[in-house]
């Protein structure tokens, strides 16, 4: 059974799912470097392959599975094709497949859209939970890593639907802390802020929204070889949430000490920041 002490990102049998691009890669090209083997899967079967060429290249182990997690079944079979490969349960899971989503107030963005974010957001994350725990529960061993986003609680304007999809990823992995005690089974949840990836070009970020957010990213954002890394060592120390950067722990406390100020100066922010099509 995995002690409070076992590091479970050593010599990990790992599933990251979109671990074609971003925070994805990076988790999967550092589980290699710790020892581990990693299922790479992602919805774009060329860009999971060049993640494994990436991990063999560095002298890892790795496989490719094509998997949209919007699909149940897709998910099954992610789980099956991994348990074949490893020839054992997956020791980790990182629900990280995500797409953005802004620019636009609410009753301005599409309800398919809505549906399209949560879809990929909030339900990849439950379907891998729900198809993954109970393997890792009968092993008496294992952690499940949530990519959530500070969004879950910084509750910005003009991002509801990725706000509330995020949030949902953090309420899950919350009532997950309290279900899997005792179990052997950890949880952690990731919340960061910017992250240099390549998330901005989403089809669901309004033009001038994203060309925004890409700029901030460029100057302010965390590498995402070091989120994963920061995440993983937080992992292996126990942490249910990952918040990573400074910014996000300050939003966080402004959010918990301040409620009020914090809603107030959303409302400034959406007012002042004139970007998007809408204005
Ligand atoms: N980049 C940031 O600033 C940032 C900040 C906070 C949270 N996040 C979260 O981090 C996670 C990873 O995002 P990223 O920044 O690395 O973005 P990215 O666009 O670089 O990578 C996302 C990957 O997910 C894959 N994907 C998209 N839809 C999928 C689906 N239906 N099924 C399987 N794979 C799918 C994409 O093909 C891509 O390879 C997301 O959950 C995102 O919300 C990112």
């Amino acid at each position: 059974m995995i002690g409070f002490g076992k590091r479970v990102s050593r010599e990990a049998r790992a599933v990251v799912t979109g671990a074609g691009s971003g925070i994805g890669r990076s988790f999967a090209i550092e589980l290699a470097a710790r020892g581990g083997s990693v299922v790479c899967s992602d919805i774009d079967e060329e860009r999971a392959r060049e993640t494994v060429a990436l991990v063999d290249a560095a002298g890892g182990t790795a496989t490719a599975v094509v998997c949209d997690v919007r699909e149940s079944d897709d998910v099954v079979a992610l789980r099956d094709r991994a348990v074949e490969w490893f020839s054992a349960p997956p020791t980790l899971l990182i629900n990280n497949a995500g797409i953005g989503a802004g620019g636009h107030t609410v009753g301005n963005f599409g309800l398919d859209e809505w549906d399209r974010i949560l879809q990929i957001n909030l339900w990849g994350v439950i379907h891998g939970c729900h198809h993954f725990l109970p393997l890792m529960k009968d092993a008496g061993a294992g952690g499940v890593i949530n990519v959530a986003s500070a969004a879950g609680f910084a509750a910005g304007p003009r991002m509801a639907a990725y706000n509330v999809s995020k949030a949902g990823v953090m309420s899950l992995s919350e009532t997950l802390a309290a279900e899997l005690a005792g179990t052997g089974v950890r949880i952690s949840v990731l919340c960061p802020t910017f992250v240099k990836t390549n998330i901005f070009t989403g089809e669901d970020i309004e033009a001038g929204a994203a060309d925004a957010a890409a700029r901030l990213a460029r100057v302010v954002g965390m590498s995402p070889g070091r989120v994963a890394r920061m995440t993983l060592d937080a992992h292996d120390r126990g942490r249910l949430c990952v918040v990573p950067q400074l910014d996000a722990r300050a939003i966080w406390l402004s959010k918990r000490l301040t409620p009020a100020t914090h809603a107030r100066l959303g409302g400034l922010v959406s007012r002042l920041a004139p970007f998007t099509s809408e204005d």
